[in-house]
């Protein structure tokens, strides 16, 4: 396999089905050693199955690519360290890290169990942080290395039902520009990308008219693999000057995210009081209040 990462060995989390294999495939494609990371669980992250990870292998192993599995969970510390181990012993190294492992347990916050919210934020921010920090001390030794993390339109804009993972998602954001703040000292760079693709994790829209089959049919060209393009290229050294960005992928659009400054401000030069911010501030402030808008309220146009 030739291309934009020739020579380097990525370690993929979650990259048994969906999104994460359709990275560790085309990084695989593009000349990468692989570490396909994957416990085969449900959407919810019930049981667990060896399947999904060996089918990635098989695929990647037909077009000649080089591929090891670990089935490691991410949410735990020890197990990171092993999966970064794994790379080293079958590749003796490690250039590329993909946090991309995740569940859902969506639930309107008035209802949501602390086990709902505890499970999911293991998962996608602890998950993260883990296998992130364990590959740091590879990173840092070497000179060089590139993450990349999953975050979620979720977290950056809003949506009903998700304040796990919409919290979790938005933490990935602080955690990747840290990183990157952080490591660039030791030629590290950490970027997050803000996917769309149908699958599990969006696939339980109706279809109950013809009007919203046809919509599905639609949807369903937003293939895992969109995404896959951008994954590669951050992670390649040709993306050598992207560092501590948020991308969203929808079908062929690629997006820069903006990430947060003032919008406004107002100064006074006495104290404030409740009643001055009352009356002054927050009329001053209103113009640029945001709307309650969800993820879909903001990406009103589709792309297909
Ligand atoms: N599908 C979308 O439209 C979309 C939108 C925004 C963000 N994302 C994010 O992209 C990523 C991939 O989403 P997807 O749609 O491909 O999901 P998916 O459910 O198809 O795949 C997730 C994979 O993660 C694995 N996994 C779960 N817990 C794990 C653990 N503890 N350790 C190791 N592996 C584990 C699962 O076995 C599964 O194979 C997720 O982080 C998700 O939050 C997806």
């Amino acid at each position: 396999m030739t291309g934009l990462l020739n020579g380097k060995v990525a370690l993929v989390t979650g990259a048994g089905s969906g999104i994460g294999r359709a990275i560790v495939t085309a990084m695989a494609r593009a000349g990468a050693s692989v570490v396909i990371n994957d416990i085969g669980v449900s959407l919810s992250g019930a049981g667990g199955s060896a399947g999904p990870a060996d089918e990635v292998r098989t695929e990647i192993e037909a077009f000649g690519g080089k591929a090891v599995i670990s089935r490691d969970t991410v949410s735990e510390w020890q197990a990171a360290q092993r999966m970064v181990q794994t790379a080293l012993d079958a590749f003796g190294r490690l250039d590329i890290v993909v946090n991309n492992a995740g569940i859902l347990r969506d639930a309107f916050f008035h209802k949501m169990e602390p086990q709902d919210w505890l499970d999911v934020i293991n998962v996608h921010l602890n998950g993260s942080f883990f296998v992130s920090r364990a590959a740091a001390e590879v990173f840092r030794a070497q000179n060089g290395g590139a993450f990349v993390h999953m975050t979620s339109t979720s977290g950056l804009i809003g949506n009903l039902g998700q304040a796990n993972y919409s919290a979790a998602k938005m933490g990935i954001i602080g955690l990747s520009k840290t990183i990157a703040l952080d490591m660039q000292r030791y030629g590290v760079r950490s970027n997050c990308i803000a996917p769309f693709a149908w699958g599990r994790m969006t696939g339980n829209i109706p279809t109950s008219t013809p009007d919203q089959l046809a919509r599905v049919e639609n949807l369903k060209q937003i293939t895992p693999e969109k995404n896959a393009p951008l994954a590669v290229y951050l992670a390649s050294d040709a993306g050598s000057e992207v560092n501590g960005q948020i991308f969203a992928v929808r079908k062929n659009e690629i997006m820069l995210m903006g990430q947060s400054r003032p919008l406004r401000a107002i100064h006074s030069s006495e104290e404030w009081t409740p009643e001055s911010v009352r009356d002054r501030a927050i009329p001053a402030l209103r113009p640029s209040f945001y709307p309650l808008d969800r993820s879909q309220d903001v990406f009103a146009w589709d792309p297909f």
